[in-house]
Formats: C-alpha cells, sequence, structure tokens
C-alpha cells in the first residue's frame, strides 16, 4: 500500500515518509538547543515561488550559524521538489532545515562533535495570519515588556528558531484579545512579529525596519512592487512613536503573503479597514506568482 502523503511529506536521510512519521532523536541539538537553521518557501498553484531566493537565503544562514551538510544547494532544490510531488500538494508550506544534530560523543558540549543534518518537509498552504482577520484588518499588540532578542545575541537573519520572545510576545497579544504581536527592539524601534516583517505607508513612501528583523522574501518582493508602483521605498529603523504615526500598516510573509493591519494598540488605521495602498501593494505582488522568472514549477507525475 502506498503512503498517504496528502497531509504532508518529509525527506527524512534520503527517504520520502509521511509527515506524521518524520522525526527526529531527542539528544538533537536542534531540539535540545534550538541549534538549527530553516527556511520556509511556498508553492502556489504548482509551482515554487522565488524558489532560489529561499535557497540562496538558507545557504547564507548555514555558513552564518556553522552548520554543515552534505546537501548542495542543488540538492536541496531537488528534495524539495521531490517532496512536493510526492505529497500532491498544489499549495504548499515548504520547510528545509539543518540541525546541529546528535553529540557524536555522547554528552559533548563542544558544537564541532554534532552529527549536522538536512531534512526537509512540506503541508498544506498555510496563513501566519488568517485570511478573515486579514480582510478585516489585523489588529497587531505591542508589548511593553518583551523586547526582541537583539541581533548580536541571536542573528535574526539566519533564520532560527528561538523564538522564546515571540512566543512570550503571543501570548501578551493573545491574552489582552489581539490577533498577534509586533516587538520592539531595546532602543525602541519596531522590529518584527512571530513569523512576519512589518511595514508602515505614509504618503508615498513605505518603510520598513532595516535592523533586527529577517530579511523577508516577501518582505523583498513588496520593495521590489512598491517601486515599480512609483513609490518611494526606505529601509531604516522606525520607533513606535513614528509606526504609529502611520498612514497605513501590514505584514509580509511567506505564509499568507501581505495582510493589512487595522490596529496597533489603541491606534485605528484607516478607518478601521485595509488600506488603498495595502491593497495596490497586494494586487501587484500577487502578480508576481505569474512571472516566469519567479515560478519553477513542480513536475507531479516525476
Ligand atoms: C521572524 C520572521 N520574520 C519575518 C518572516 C517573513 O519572511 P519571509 O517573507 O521570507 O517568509 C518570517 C517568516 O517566517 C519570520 O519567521
Amino acid at each position: 500500500m502506498t503512503a498517504d502523503l496528502s497531509k504532508g511529506a518529509a525527506w527524512m536521510n534520503g527517504e520520502i515518509v509521511p509527515i506524521s512519521e518524520a522525526k527526529i532523536p531527542v539528544t538533537d541539538w536542534g531540539f535540545t538547543r534550538s541549534d538549527c537553521t530553516y527556511d520556509v518557501a511556498s508553492v502556489r498553484n504548482g509551482a515554487f515561488f522565488r524558489l532560489e531566493d529561499y535557497l540562496d537565503r538558507f545557504q547564507a544562514s548555514l555558513s552564518k550559524v556553522r552548520i554543515s551538510v552534505p546537501q548542495t544547494k542543488d540538492d536541496i532544490r531537488e528534495i524539495v521538489h521531490s517532496i512536493v510531488a510526492a505529497s500532491g500538494l498544489c499549495d504548499s508550506y515548504v520547510a528545509m532545515v539543518a540541525s546541529r544534530g546528535v553529540p557524536l560523543i555522547p554528552g559533548t558540549r563542544d558544537p564541532r562533535q554534532c552529527g549536522n543534518h538536512f531534512f526537509a518537509w512540506c503541508i498544506p498552504y498555510l496563513h501566519v495570519i488568517r485570511p478573515e482577520v486579514a480582510a478585516r484588518g489585523a489588529h497587531l499588540f505591542v508589548p511593553e515588556d518583551v523586547r526582541r532578542i537583539p541581533p548580536d545575541s541571536v542573528d535574526p537573519t539566519a533564520k532560527n528558531y528561538h523564538w522564546g520572545d515571540l512566543t512570550r510576545g503571543l501570548f501578551e497579544a493573545l491574552d489582552a484579545g489581539f490577533d498577534t504581536a509586533l516587538l520592539l527592539d531595546h532602543q525602541g524601534n519596531v522590529t518584527e512579529g512571530p513569523g512576519f516583517n512589518v511595514f508602515s505607508v505614509k504618503g508615498n513612501s513605505v518603510r520598513t525596519p532595516d535592523m533586527g528583523v529577517l530579511e523577508g522574501i516577501t518582505r523583498r518582493s513588496v520593495l521590489e512592487v512598491a517601486r515599480e508602483l512609483g513609490l518611494e521605498t526606505e529601509v531604516r529603523p522606525i520607533k513606535l512613536d513614528e509606526f504609529l504615526e502611520s498612514d497605513e500598516v501590514f505584514t509580509a510573509t511567506t505564509a499568507g503573503g501581505i495582510a493589512p493591519v487595522a490596529r496597533v494598540n489603541d491606534r485605528v488605521f484607516s478607518n478601521d479597514a485595509p488600506g488603498p495602498t495595502t491593497k495596490r501593494l497586494e494586487a501587484a505582488f500577487l502578480s508576481l506568482f505569474d512571472r516566469p522568472e519567479h515560478r519553477q514549477p513542480v513536475n507531479y507525475s516525476s
């Protein structure tokens, strides 16, 4: 009997298995130390979007965190295509992960003495901010006492599982009746939220923080389409006060694309609804998915 991969598939140690059977050992530092790096690409309508950009960012993250895996960029491209093809998913959230691995000498504290390893998995596409929340405009909460971990402690440009700050922020936001959180850094600048970058629109200008954030591929797409629409773009520090003075705010992530924000704390934007520039940017962003240079169709019959 062939395994049911429709809920997701994983590539583990050279084999494709159902997502529910994909496991790592409890002594893996990826688990005990959150010591791994990962990336998440998407398949929409049967094709990967900007896959080469995600593969390049993943390669860069591997060197930043000093994890070395035998799989090359070409191997990883082939693996992620193979799991999505096997799953049959036409819209998918596709993770590639490299973990520090299991200590090769039991009990070692030396990160060089671990068996770095790579795995990948895919599941049905998901939205970090649910579509019905995005439709009315998300409500973001900025907790005062939870700050984004500083970049000189954990480099946010190497995508990572150090989510203690983001998860604390999420609890505070949910407790306060908001949809999700947005964290400040220790200087009071806006950074990012659990799984997304943020943007501020003021007049003709589209702004996003430069530091202390993952350099999102969706963020890159948004900056590109903003310029194509003739808007100004600014990538620079944004203090909370200035952010709250925006005309419009939105989030950007692979898992869901652009999501309009209607409220941040008690500040209400664009009449408590998605703003006009956000809508224009979203339409332009969605049109990128049809550009041949960004599409890598999955061969489901392979
Ligand atoms: C912390 C964080 N910031 C930003 C993003 C958005 O990045 P991308 O557009 O590459 O998905 C993510 C995506 O998961 C994230 O985890």
